[in-house]
């Protein structure tokens, strides 16, 4: 495995930006960052080099890949009836964290990347080493978020290393990736969008351009069988078990105190505003509470923070459902297994 310097300034020419092209022509896998997690990319037109991902990463085999282009002309090579709408989103919203969900067409790219369904995910980063990457391999990219399946995902090429290492064939170093939660997932194939993931794009700026998106219904209701397969699967888990606390900063305090008592080593996640009114074994600010774009950006990261600390539980505040809030919250509970205590 190779690791290359970090690249910090695209106005050289980057030859590890080349290498890692060449290698993904030849079916290799790479890891690569994008704006919102590292991703691990493989041509997606090759069924031998899209095996390689699901068997890096560890990950079920039903849960499809999303396809990474470089520029908009080449998104009618993959896929079919593109709802105007859609059309209207990519004008504003690519490139960035939105992955569209269109009829597959032709039969081009691997089947392992849709994982036998008829529609297809497909996003165009904004980070600039990732268009620069997927330009100079000039095939399409399938690449999932680049950590071991069921972990929380990478924001730093440390991360891919840390659970990656051996597995595949090199990793980019960009440094931190910035939204630091994936993409939003839309389904484009049905006649109101609906909104499989939430993520980067908030479902408030989806509807600023196109009037009503919805939901899917599982991600409002835990008993329905999600659209996206993907999102039925254990996710952004640490090691220790998370609970989410919905209550005021006192009452927080009481659930780690009882717990400590216990004998537990407690991790905390708070924020950057409360972070001197709490006490249990190891208190994690993650961003400011007053920005949720800070506190996404470094979600990841203090999760795997808390498995350094080998912390035997760790408690976590809630945050208001709106804007990156709703991706904030869906990572939690998922990461929680939907554990919330509320204040009583
Ligand atoms: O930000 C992101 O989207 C990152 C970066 C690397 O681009 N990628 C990412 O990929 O998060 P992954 O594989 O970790 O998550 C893709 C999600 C999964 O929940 C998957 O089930 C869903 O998208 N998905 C992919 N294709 C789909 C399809 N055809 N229909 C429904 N859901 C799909
Ligand atoms: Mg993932």
């Amino acid at each position: 495995l190779w690791v290359v310097d970090k690249i910090t300034n695209l106005s050289t020419t980057y030859p590890h930006i080349t290498q890692a092209a060449h290698l993904l022509r030849e079916n290799e896998v790479v890891a690569f960052p994008t704006e919102t997690v590292y991703g691990l990319g493989a041509n997606a037109c090759s069924d031998e080099a899209v095996r390689k991902i699901y068997q890096a990463k560890g990950r079920p085999s039903d849960n499809p890949l999303i396809v990474h282009i470089a520029s908009v002309n080449k998104l009618d090579e993959i896929v079919k009836d593109i709802p105007d709408y859609a059309y209207k989103l990519i004008n504003e919203f690519w490139p960035g964290p939105l992955t569209l969900i269109l009829p597959k067409k032709g039969d081009r790219l691997s089947t392992l990347v849709t994982a036998g369904l008829e529609t297809v995910g497909v996003r165009m980063p904004s980070h600039p080493i990732a268009l620069s990457l997927i330009r100079e391999a000039d095939v399409p990219i399938a690449a999932p978020s680049a950590n071991q399946s069921g972990k929380p995902s990478p924001t730093h090429a440390s991360h891919v290393y840390h659970d990656l290492n051996g597995k595949i064939s090199g990793i980019i170093d960009g440094g931190a990736t910035g939204v630091g939660v994936e993409s939003t997932v839309l389904d484009c194939s049905s006649t109101v969008p609906t909104i499989l993931r939430p993520g980067g794009v908030t479902k408030e700026q989806l509807e600023s351009v196109i009037g009503e998106v919805q939901l899917d219904q599982a991600l409002i209701d835990e008993g329905l069988a999600p659209k996206s397969p993907g999102m039925k699967y254990t996710h952004y888990a640490p090691n220790a078990p998370v609970v989410l606390v919905n209550g005021r900063l006192e009452f927080l305090q009481k659930i780690i105190n009882k717990h400590q008592k216990e004998g537990k080593k407690v991790g905390v996640l708070t924020t950057e505003e409360n972070i001197n009114q709490l006490q249990a074994n190891k208190v994690i600010a993650c961003g400011r509470r007053a920005n949720l774009q800070t506190v996404a950006a470094e979600l990841y990261d203090v999760l795997r923070k808390f498995d350094d600390e080998e912390v035997d539980i760790i408690f976590s505040e809630s945050f208001p459902q709106i804007g990156v809030g709703e991706a904030i919250m869906n990572r939690l509970l998922k990461a929680a297994g939907n554990q919330v205590i509320e204040e009583y």
